[in-house]
Protein backbone atom coordinates (compact mmCIF):
# COMPACT_ATOMS: atom_id res chain seq x y z
CA UNK A 1 0.00 0.00 0.00
CA UNK A 2 2.90 2.57 0.92
CA UNK A 3 4.18 1.85 -2.55
CA UNK A 4 0.88 2.59 -4.27
CA UNK A 5 0.73 5.59 -1.81
CA UNK A 6 4.14 6.72 -3.77
CA UNK A 7 2.93 6.37 -6.93
CA UNK A 8 -0.56 8.52 -5.95
CA UNK A 9 1.53 11.13 -5.16
CA UNK A 10 4.30 11.32 -7.79
CA UNK A 11 1.35 11.05 -10.24
CA UNK A 12 -0.05 14.18 -8.50
CA UNK A 13 3.31 16.00 -8.32
CA UNK A 14 3.96 15.44 -12.13
CA UNK A 15 0.21 16.45 -13.51
CA UNK A 16 0.45 19.60 -11.30
CA UNK A 17 3.94 20.41 -12.25
CA UNK A 18 2.49 20.00 -16.81
CA UNK A 19 -0.40 21.55 -15.11
CA UNK A 20 1.54 24.71 -13.86
CA UNK A 21 3.96 24.90 -17.20
CA UNK A 22 1.31 25.27 -19.39
CA UNK A 23 -0.21 28.12 -17.87
CA UNK A 24 0.02 30.79 -19.85
CA UNK A 25 -0.88 34.82 -19.89
CA UNK A 26 -1.39 37.30 -22.31
CA UNK A 27 -1.96 40.58 -21.63
CA UNK A 28 -5.54 42.08 -22.73
CA UNK A 29 -6.89 38.72 -23.12
CA UNK A 30 -5.97 36.98 -19.81
CA UNK A 31 -7.25 38.57 -16.45
CA UNK A 32 -5.21 40.03 -13.96
CA UNK A 33 -6.22 38.58 -10.53
CA UNK A 34 -6.31 40.78 -7.76
CA UNK A 35 -4.89 37.64 -5.79
CA UNK A 36 -5.16 34.00 -5.48
CA UNK A 37 -3.81 30.78 -4.07
CA UNK A 38 -0.02 30.19 -4.68
CA UNK A 39 0.39 26.64 -4.55
CA UNK A 40 3.42 24.21 -5.89
CA UNK A 41 3.10 20.31 -5.74
CA UNK A 42 3.52 20.29 -2.14
CA UNK A 43 0.07 21.53 -1.06
CA UNK A 44 -1.95 19.13 -3.35
CA UNK A 45 0.04 16.41 -2.30
CA UNK A 46 -0.33 16.98 1.31
CA UNK A 47 -4.03 17.59 0.68
CA UNK A 48 -4.64 14.25 -1.25
CA UNK A 49 -2.38 12.45 1.38
CA UNK A 50 -4.66 13.29 4.31
CA UNK A 51 -7.62 12.32 2.23
CA UNK A 52 -6.48 9.07 1.22
CA UNK A 53 -5.44 8.52 4.98
CA UNK A 54 -8.88 8.19 5.79
CA UNK A 55 -9.11 10.88 8.73
CA UNK A 56 -10.73 14.00 7.53
CA UNK A 57 -12.15 15.88 10.52
CA UNK A 58 -10.18 17.81 12.66
CA UNK A 59 -7.04 15.62 14.09
CA UNK A 60 -3.16 15.77 14.17
CA UNK A 61 -2.94 18.23 11.29
CA UNK A 62 -5.20 20.62 12.88
CA UNK A 63 -3.39 20.54 16.18
CA UNK A 64 0.08 20.62 14.42
CA UNK A 65 -0.90 23.45 12.37
CA UNK A 66 -2.37 25.31 15.87
CA UNK A 67 0.87 24.96 17.66
CA UNK A 68 3.19 25.65 14.84
CA UNK A 69 1.11 28.81 13.80
CA UNK A 70 0.88 30.33 17.15
CA UNK A 71 4.38 30.05 17.89
CA UNK A 72 4.68 32.18 14.29
CA UNK A 73 2.67 34.89 15.85
CA UNK A 74 4.29 34.82 19.23
CA UNK A 75 1.34 34.01 20.85
CA UNK A 76 1.17 30.75 23.28
CA UNK A 77 -1.84 29.11 22.05
CA UNK A 78 -4.52 29.37 19.38
CA UNK A 79 -7.67 27.81 17.38
CA UNK A 80 -7.87 26.86 14.03
CA UNK A 81 -11.53 26.90 12.70
CA UNK A 82 -12.77 26.56 9.31
CA UNK A 83 -12.92 30.61 8.19
CA UNK A 84 -11.83 34.10 9.39
CA UNK A 85 -15.69 34.73 9.99
CA UNK A 86 -15.94 31.84 12.41
CA UNK A 87 -12.87 33.49 13.96
CA UNK A 88 -14.17 36.36 14.82
CA UNK A 89 -17.55 34.82 15.69
CA UNK A 90 -15.63 32.30 18.31
CA UNK A 91 -13.56 35.48 19.39
CA UNK A 92 -16.73 38.20 20.21
CA UNK A 93 -18.72 34.71 21.83
CA UNK A 94 -15.85 33.87 24.02
CA UNK A 95 -15.97 36.99 25.61
CA UNK A 96 -19.55 36.40 26.90
CA UNK A 97 -18.84 33.24 28.56
CA UNK A 98 -18.93 32.94 32.51
CA UNK A 99 -15.18 31.76 32.20
CA UNK A 100 -13.49 34.91 30.21
CA UNK A 101 -11.68 36.97 32.67
CA UNK A 102 -13.07 40.30 31.66
CA UNK A 103 -16.69 38.45 30.86
CA UNK A 104 -19.12 40.81 28.88
CA UNK A 105 -22.68 41.12 29.28
CA UNK A 106 -26.03 41.70 26.94
CA UNK A 107 -25.27 45.55 26.23
CA UNK A 108 -21.85 46.15 26.58
CA UNK A 109 -20.14 48.48 24.48
CA UNK A 110 -17.51 47.84 21.66
CA UNK A 111 -15.60 50.73 19.81
CA UNK A 112 -15.63 49.55 15.58
CA UNK A 113 -14.76 51.78 12.48
CA UNK A 114 -17.84 51.98 10.44
CA UNK A 115 -15.60 51.32 7.40
CA UNK A 116 -14.66 47.38 8.05
CA UNK A 117 -15.36 43.69 6.73
CA UNK A 118 -19.00 42.66 7.70
CA UNK A 119 -17.85 39.67 9.28
CA UNK A 120 -15.08 41.96 11.47
CA UNK A 121 -18.80 43.90 13.05
CA UNK A 122 -21.41 41.51 12.74
CA UNK A 123 -20.26 38.79 15.93
CA UNK A 124 -20.91 42.20 17.94
CA UNK A 125 -24.42 42.60 17.11
CA UNK A 126 -24.91 38.23 17.07
CA UNK A 127 -23.91 38.08 20.48
CA UNK A 128 -26.19 41.24 21.87
CA UNK A 129 -23.51 43.80 21.86
CA UNK A 130 -23.94 46.99 21.15
CA UNK A 131 -21.16 48.65 17.94
CA UNK A 132 -20.13 52.07 18.76
CA UNK A 133 -19.07 53.61 15.58
CA UNK A 134 -16.49 55.69 14.78
CA UNK A 135 -14.85 56.94 11.35
CA UNK A 136 -11.82 56.26 9.86
CA UNK A 137 -9.08 58.84 8.74
CA UNK A 138 -7.24 58.89 5.44
CA UNK A 139 -5.60 57.67 3.59
CA UNK A 140 -4.99 54.62 5.72
CA UNK A 141 -9.03 53.86 6.03
CA UNK A 142 -8.14 52.84 9.60
CA UNK A 143 -10.15 54.01 12.61
CA UNK A 144 -9.52 57.52 13.57
CA UNK A 145 -8.15 57.44 17.32
CA UNK A 146 -9.56 61.07 18.13
CA UNK A 147 -12.72 59.29 17.61
CA UNK A 148 -11.95 56.53 19.82
CA UNK A 149 -10.44 58.91 22.45
CA UNK A 150 -13.52 61.04 22.70
CA UNK A 151 -16.19 58.32 22.21
CA UNK A 152 -14.52 56.78 25.62
CA UNK A 153 -14.12 60.15 27.02
CA UNK A 154 -17.91 60.34 26.46
CA UNK A 155 -18.76 56.60 27.42
CA UNK A 156 -17.82 54.96 30.33
CA UNK A 157 -19.84 51.70 29.24
CA UNK A 158 -17.48 51.12 26.74
CA UNK A 159 -15.77 47.62 27.30
CA UNK A 160 -13.83 46.82 24.59
CA UNK A 161 -12.42 47.52 21.26
CA UNK A 162 -12.63 45.54 17.25
CA UNK A 163 -11.05 46.50 14.02
CA UNK A 164 -9.23 45.08 11.54
CA UNK A 165 -6.14 46.44 10.19
CA UNK A 166 -6.49 47.89 6.90
CA UNK A 167 -4.59 45.59 4.31
CA UNK A 168 -2.29 45.32 6.54
CA UNK A 169 -1.16 48.70 7.93
CA UNK A 170 -2.45 49.20 11.31
CA UNK A 171 -3.15 52.33 13.38
CA UNK A 172 -0.33 53.80 15.61
CA UNK A 173 -0.86 51.35 17.55
CA UNK A 174 1.39 52.65 20.77
CA UNK A 175 -1.47 55.24 21.06
CA UNK A 176 -4.12 52.32 20.64
CA UNK A 177 -2.74 50.40 23.78
CA UNK A 178 -2.42 52.92 25.98
CA UNK A 179 -6.02 53.33 25.51
CA UNK A 180 -6.77 50.27 26.00
CA UNK A 181 -4.63 49.72 29.07
CA UNK A 182 -6.11 53.42 30.39
CA UNK A 183 -9.75 52.21 29.64
CA UNK A 184 -9.12 49.14 30.72
CA UNK A 185 -10.67 47.44 27.45
CA UNK A 186 -11.15 43.70 26.02
CA UNK A 187 -9.01 44.18 22.62
CA UNK A 188 -10.46 42.03 19.75
CA UNK A 189 -7.53 42.33 16.54
CA UNK A 190 -8.68 40.92 13.43
CA UNK A 191 -5.69 40.14 12.15
CA UNK A 192 -7.52 38.67 9.11
CA UNK A 193 -5.79 41.63 6.55
CA UNK A 194 -2.65 41.82 8.36
CA UNK A 195 -0.71 38.75 8.48
CA UNK A 196 3.34 39.24 8.37
CA UNK A 197 3.07 42.84 8.90
CA UNK A 198 4.91 44.78 12.03
CA UNK A 199 4.60 47.31 14.57
CA UNK A 200 7.60 48.79 16.11
CA UNK A 201 9.11 45.25 15.24
CA UNK A 202 5.64 43.01 17.14
CA UNK A 203 3.79 41.08 14.60
CA UNK A 204 -0.23 41.93 13.94
CA UNK A 205 -2.20 39.50 15.41
CA UNK A 206 -0.23 39.09 18.58
CA UNK A 207 -1.23 42.55 20.24
CA UNK A 208 -4.87 41.35 21.06
CA UNK A 209 -6.31 39.43 23.88
CA UNK A 210 -7.61 37.21 21.08
CA UNK A 211 -6.40 38.06 17.09
CA UNK A 212 -7.64 36.69 14.25
CA UNK A 213 -6.64 35.76 10.84
CA UNK A 214 -7.95 34.29 7.48
CA UNK A 215 -6.89 31.80 5.41
CA UNK A 216 -9.16 32.41 2.48
CA UNK A 217 -7.48 32.22 -0.86
CA UNK A 218 -7.37 36.21 -1.61
CA UNK A 219 -5.50 36.36 2.06
CA UNK A 220 -1.52 36.24 2.91
CA UNK A 221 -1.91 32.57 2.80
CA UNK A 222 -4.38 30.08 2.23
CA UNK A 223 -6.02 26.88 2.88
CA UNK A 224 -9.13 26.92 0.84
CA UNK A 225 -11.03 28.51 3.43
CA UNK A 226 -9.55 28.79 7.16
CA UNK A 227 -9.29 30.48 10.29
CA UNK A 228 -7.38 31.33 13.45
CA UNK A 229 -7.71 33.23 16.77
CA UNK A 230 -4.70 33.39 18.83
CA UNK A 231 -4.21 33.96 22.74
CA UNK A 232 -1.81 34.03 25.65
CA UNK A 233 -4.32 32.63 28.05
CA UNK A 234 -4.83 28.92 28.22
CA UNK A 235 -8.36 29.22 29.68
CA UNK A 236 -9.55 31.71 26.73
CA UNK A 237 -8.32 29.25 24.51
CA UNK A 238 -10.58 26.47 26.63
CA UNK A 239 -13.13 28.61 26.21
CA UNK A 240 -12.72 29.15 22.40
CA UNK A 241 -12.01 25.34 21.46
CA UNK A 242 -15.21 24.56 23.32
CA UNK A 243 -17.34 27.23 21.33
CA UNK A 244 -15.78 25.70 17.81
CA UNK A 245 -16.27 21.92 19.12
CA UNK A 246 -20.11 21.67 19.83
CA UNK A 247 -19.78 23.69 23.77
CA UNK A 248 -18.06 20.29 24.45
CA UNK A 249 -16.50 20.06 27.41
CA UNK A 250 -13.78 17.81 26.48
CA UNK A 251 -10.55 19.13 25.78
CA UNK A 252 -8.93 15.71 24.66
CA UNK A 253 -8.66 17.41 21.13
CA UNK A 254 -6.32 20.30 22.37
CA UNK A 255 -3.70 17.88 23.93
CA UNK A 256 -3.81 14.87 21.81
CA UNK A 257 -6.36 15.01 18.96
CA UNK A 258 -7.99 11.70 17.33
CA UNK A 259 -10.52 9.17 17.94
CA UNK A 260 -9.59 9.12 22.54
CA UNK A 261 -11.05 6.01 23.80
CA UNK A 262 -8.69 5.66 26.25
CA UNK A 263 -5.40 8.07 28.07
CA UNK A 264 -7.95 10.87 28.25
CA UNK A 265 -6.68 14.28 29.04
CA UNK A 266 -8.26 14.89 32.39
CA UNK A 267 -7.92 11.03 33.21
CA UNK A 268 -11.39 10.76 34.33
CA UNK A 269 -13.51 10.55 30.96
CA UNK A 270 -16.29 8.69 33.11
CA UNK A 271 -17.27 10.95 36.06
CA UNK A 272 -19.10 13.03 37.59
CA UNK A 273 -19.71 15.88 35.15
CA UNK A 274 -23.07 17.07 35.27
CA UNK A 275 -24.44 19.84 37.58
CA UNK A 276 -27.71 19.08 37.22
CA UNK A 277 -27.68 15.47 37.77
CA UNK A 278 -24.67 15.02 40.58
CA UNK A 279 -24.55 11.44 41.00
CA UNK A 280 -24.53 10.43 37.45
CA UNK A 281 -21.75 9.38 35.95
CA UNK A 282 -21.60 10.24 32.54
CA UNK A 283 -19.03 10.42 29.70
CA UNK A 284 -16.84 13.69 29.51
CA UNK A 285 -16.78 13.86 25.61
CA UNK A 286 -20.80 14.57 25.84
CA UNK A 287 -20.75 16.98 28.65
CA UNK A 288 -21.60 20.68 27.04
CA UNK A 289 -19.87 23.62 28.69
CA UNK A 290 -20.71 26.20 26.35
CA UNK A 291 -23.86 27.17 23.85
CA UNK A 292 -21.38 26.08 21.11
CA UNK A 293 -21.05 26.10 17.46
CA UNK A 294 -19.15 23.69 14.59
CA UNK A 295 -17.11 25.72 13.34
CA UNK A 296 -14.26 22.93 12.64
CA UNK A 297 -12.32 22.45 9.71
CA UNK A 298 -11.20 19.82 8.14
CA UNK A 299 -7.67 18.44 8.39
CA UNK A 300 -7.31 18.08 4.94
CA UNK A 301 -7.01 22.30 5.44
CA UNK A 302 -4.81 21.88 8.18
CA UNK A 303 -2.61 19.90 6.00
CA UNK A 304 -2.29 22.44 3.11
CA UNK A 305 -1.95 25.53 5.62
CA UNK A 306 1.26 23.52 7.42
CA UNK A 307 2.80 23.20 3.37
CA UNK A 308 1.65 27.40 3.15
CA UNK A 309 2.96 28.20 6.22
CA UNK A 310 6.92 27.29 5.20
CA UNK A 311 6.37 29.61 1.98
CA UNK A 312 5.16 32.58 4.46
CA UNK A 313 8.49 34.38 3.72
CA UNK A 314 8.35 34.22 0.21
CA UNK A 315 4.89 35.05 -0.29
CA UNK A 316 5.22 37.97 2.43
CA UNK A 317 8.13 39.44 0.43
CA UNK A 318 6.41 39.57 -3.10
CA UNK A 319 3.26 41.20 -1.48
CA UNK A 320 5.92 44.29 0.02
CA UNK A 321 7.48 44.75 -3.59
CA UNK A 322 4.71 44.55 -5.44
CA UNK A 323 3.30 47.23 -3.44
CA UNK A 324 6.44 49.28 -4.01
CA UNK A 325 6.25 48.79 -7.12
CA UNK A 326 2.78 50.17 -7.70
CA UNK A 327 3.10 53.25 -5.47
CA UNK A 328 6.13 53.95 -7.65
CA UNK A 329 3.70 53.60 -10.74
CA UNK A 330 0.96 56.07 -9.37
CA UNK A 331 3.36 57.91 -7.54
CA UNK A 332 2.93 60.97 -10.39
CA UNK A 333 -0.92 60.67 -10.21
CA UNK A 334 -0.59 61.64 -6.35
CA UNK A 335 -2.50 64.95 -6.56
CA UNK A 336 -5.32 62.58 -7.35
CA UNK A 337 -5.48 60.26 -4.48
CA UNK A 338 -5.29 60.01 -1.01
CA UNK A 339 -2.33 57.06 -1.23
CA UNK A 340 -1.46 55.49 2.29
CA UNK A 341 2.18 55.48 3.19
CA UNK A 342 3.26 52.74 5.77
CA UNK A 343 2.27 53.83 9.66
CA UNK A 344 5.04 55.50 11.84
CA UNK A 345 6.76 52.43 13.33
CA UNK A 346 5.17 50.13 11.25
CA UNK A 347 6.20 47.25 8.28
CA UNK A 348 3.06 46.57 6.24
CA UNK A 349 3.05 43.26 4.46
CA UNK A 350 0.23 44.80 2.14
CA UNK A 351 -2.64 42.96 1.37
CA UNK A 352 -3.13 45.11 -1.70
CA UNK A 353 -2.74 48.43 -3.30
CA UNK A 354 -5.34 51.24 -1.77
CA UNK A 355 -6.08 54.35 -3.40
CA UNK A 356 -9.19 57.09 -2.81
CA UNK A 357 -9.77 59.41 -5.28
CA UNK A 358 -9.78 63.23 -4.09
CA UNK A 359 -13.12 65.24 -4.46
CA UNK A 360 -11.88 67.15 -6.70
CA UNK A 361 -10.44 64.43 -9.32
CA UNK A 362 -11.57 64.79 -12.63
CA UNK A 363 -12.57 61.43 -12.62
CA UNK A 364 -14.64 59.49 -10.77
CA UNK A 365 -13.67 55.20 -9.37
CA UNK A 366 -16.25 54.50 -11.97
CA UNK A 367 -14.17 55.82 -14.46
CA UNK A 368 -10.67 53.96 -13.36
CA UNK A 369 -12.22 51.48 -12.37
CA UNK A 370 -14.02 50.45 -15.63
CA UNK A 371 -10.62 51.07 -17.16
CA UNK A 372 -8.70 48.65 -15.50
CA UNK A 373 -11.92 46.09 -15.57
CA UNK A 374 -12.10 46.73 -19.34
CA UNK A 375 -8.07 45.80 -19.67
CA UNK A 376 -8.67 42.80 -17.63
CA UNK A 377 -7.55 43.89 -14.18
CA UNK A 378 -8.72 43.31 -11.40
CA UNK A 379 -9.67 45.81 -8.78
CA UNK A 380 -11.86 45.50 -5.82
CA UNK A 381 -13.77 47.80 -3.36
CA UNK A 382 -12.82 48.60 0.14
CA UNK A 383 -15.13 46.07 1.48
CA UNK A 384 -17.98 47.38 2.92
CA UNK A 385 -17.28 50.99 2.87
CA UNK A 386 -19.86 52.61 5.22
CA UNK A 387 -21.00 49.49 6.69
CA UNK A 388 -24.30 51.11 7.81
CA UNK A 389 -25.36 51.88 4.01
CA UNK A 390 -26.30 48.87 3.13
CA UNK A 391 -29.58 47.22 3.34
CA UNK A 392 -28.80 44.89 6.25
CA UNK A 393 -27.91 47.46 8.65
CA UNK A 394 -29.14 50.69 7.42
CA UNK A 395 -31.53 50.56 9.96
CA UNK A 396 -29.20 51.16 12.05
CA UNK A 397 -28.35 54.56 10.30
CA UNK A 398 -30.89 56.84 11.88
CA UNK A 399 -29.96 56.96 15.13
CA UNK A 400 -26.48 58.63 14.06
CA UNK A 401 -28.07 61.51 12.08
CA UNK A 402 -26.52 62.82 8.79
CA UNK A 403 -24.19 60.51 7.51
CA UNK A 404 -22.00 63.03 5.78
CA UNK A 405 -21.91 64.86 8.98
CA UNK A 406 -20.65 62.14 11.56
CA UNK A 407 -18.98 59.85 9.37
CA UNK A 408 -17.64 61.89 6.26
CA UNK A 409 -14.60 59.80 5.84
CA UNK A 410 -16.57 56.82 5.83
CA UNK A 411 -19.22 58.19 3.15
CA UNK A 412 -15.86 59.57 0.42
CA UNK A 413 -14.18 56.06 1.08
CA UNK A 414 -17.85 54.30 0.15
CA UNK A 415 -17.71 56.50 -3.51
CA UNK A 416 -14.28 56.63 -3.92
CA UNK A 417 -12.00 53.73 -2.54
CA UNK A 418 -10.55 50.89 -4.52
CA UNK A 419 -7.67 48.38 -4.36
CA UNK A 420 -5.38 47.06 -6.96
CA UNK A 421 -3.91 43.09 -5.82
CA UNK A 422 0.17 42.66 -4.64
CA UNK A 423 0.32 38.82 -4.44
CA UNK A 424 3.09 36.73 -5.80
CA UNK A 425 1.31 35.92 -8.52
CA UNK A 426 1.30 39.29 -9.97
CA UNK A 427 4.56 39.24 -12.24
CA UNK A 428 6.53 41.30 -13.71
CA UNK A 429 5.15 41.06 -16.84
CA UNK A 430 1.69 41.91 -14.92
CA UNK A 431 2.82 44.83 -13.24
CA UNK A 432 4.31 45.95 -16.30
CA UNK A 433 1.14 45.60 -17.80
CA UNK A 434 -0.90 47.39 -15.02
CA UNK A 435 1.70 50.07 -15.62
CA UNK A 436 1.38 50.81 -18.91
CA UNK A 437 -2.95 51.01 -18.48
CA UNK A 438 -2.59 52.87 -15.84
CA UNK A 439 -0.54 55.73 -17.52
CA UNK A 440 -2.97 55.34 -20.80
CA UNK A 441 -5.89 55.80 -18.40
CA UNK A 442 -3.81 58.83 -16.99
CA UNK A 443 -3.18 60.19 -21.05
CA UNK A 444 -6.77 60.22 -21.23
CA UNK A 445 -7.05 62.54 -18.14
CA UNK A 446 -5.39 65.21 -19.16
C1 LIG B 1 -10.62 42.09 7.69
C2 LIG B 1 -11.34 40.80 7.44
N1 LIG B 1 -11.89 40.15 8.47
C3 LIG B 1 -12.53 38.98 8.31
C4 LIG B 1 -12.65 38.40 7.07
C5 LIG B 1 -13.37 37.10 6.92
O1 LIG B 1 -12.52 36.04 6.58
P1 LIG B 1 -13.08 34.74 5.83
O2 LIG B 1 -13.29 35.12 4.40
O3 LIG B 1 -12.00 33.73 5.99
O4 LIG B 1 -14.34 34.36 6.47
C6 LIG B 1 -12.12 39.05 5.97
C7 LIG B 1 -12.32 38.46 4.64
O5 LIG B 1 -11.70 38.17 3.79
C8 LIG B 1 -11.44 40.28 6.15
O6 LIG B 1 -10.88 40.91 5.11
Amino acid sequence: MDKKLNEILNLVEVYIQEKQNKETWEPEKDWVSYSGPIFDTNEYKAAVKQLLSGWLIFGQQGRKFEIDFSKYLGKLHGVLTNSGSSANLLMVTATKSRKFAKQLKDGDKIITPVVCFPTTINPIIQNNLVPVFVDVELPSLNLDLDKVEEALKQDSSIRGIMFAHVLGNPPDMERLMSLIEKYDLVFLEDACDALGSYYDGKKLGSFGDMSTCSFFPAHHMTMGEGGFIATNSQKTRSILASFRDWGRACYCNSMKPGNVTSGTACGMRFNKWLPGLKDAVYDHRYVFDEIGYNLKPLDIQAAMGLEQLKKLPELDSARRKNWEYLRAVFEPYEEYFHMPIATEKADPCWFAFLLTIKENAPFTRFDIVNYLEEAKIQTRSYFSGNILAHPGYFHMAQEHGDMNMKFPNAQLVTTNSFFLGTYKGLTDEKLGYIEKTVNKFFESVK
